[in-house]
């Protein structure tokens, strides 16, 4: 961090914008680094901006303040950078999974904490490395990788389940065309309270109709252009 002010510092920018100049860093190389596990498999592209935004969203309409809903849409971005690890030939198989492939697949959180690791600013236990971590927890407990229940899953990571999951269903994979977008949203509602949590689903209904348009937006955006369109 302090190299990062000190390069900003050389460059005669006034005090008072180094901070933002310094979280607006933070958030782009997440992005980057969002944008570099997208591309390395075609069927989820864009899956990390579009979990980073529907994020950020949720949060913002339960409420949570500028700085945590900032910090969630950075979390949003890198949600799934532990799976820069898994070999392709398990991430883009077209047919079913073996268990022993399963367990490769469910190591991605892991590996995803351990790559945020040396960033100070993301640690701590509500920090960006947990909700990284925790992503893939079902608030009845029978997630992964610990099992974690209901509030003992840190919030963030609670919140990037719903959006990781509605960005996920929306979008084609080898196994299955992408769900339509009434259909995703019933599914959310009927896992609320076991899959996710009731508070995040809830936040999640009351703005469907935002996150539907976002969505629609977007994909009309790649089908189109192969630039990254912006939230
Ligand atoms: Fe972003
Ligand atoms: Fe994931």
């Amino acid at each position: 961090m302090k190299d990062i002010i000190d390069i900003v510092g050389a460059q005669n920018i006034p005090n008072q914008d180094h901070q933002n100049i310094v979280q607006q860093t933070i958030h782009q190389f997440a992005e980057s680094l969002g944008n570099a596990i997208d591309a390395k498999d075609s069927c989820t592209s864009s899956h990390s901006e579009d979990v980073a935004v529907i994020t950020q969203e949720i949060c913002l309409q339960m409420g949570l303040c500028q700085e945590d809903c900032t910090a969630l849409h950075i979390a949003g971005h890198l949600h799934d950078i532990g799976k820069i690890g898994i070999p392709d030939s398990i991430l883009k198989k077209k047919g079913s999974l073996t268990d022993a492939e399963y367990e490769v697949i469910k190591q991605h959180p892991v590996t995803g904490a351990g790559i945020v690791g040396p960033v100070e600013f993301f640690s701590g236990d509500n920090g960006i490395a947990r909700m990284i971590l925790h992503h893939h927890e079902r608030y009845d407990g029978r997630g992964y990788p610990d099992g974690l229940k209901g509030e003992q899953i840190p919030l963030g990571a609670r919140i990037i389940a719903v959006a990781d999951t509605i960005s996920a269903m929306m979008q084609d994979r080898p196994y299955r065309d992408a769900i339509p977008y009434d259909r995703v949203v019933k599914e959310i509602e009927n896992c609320s309270g076991s899959q996710f949590d009731p508070a995040v689903v809830s936040a999640f209904l009351s703005i469907s109709d935002k996150i539907e348009t976002y969505i629609s937006e977007t994909t009309s955006a790649y089908d189109d252009s192969s630039s990254f369109p912006k939230p």
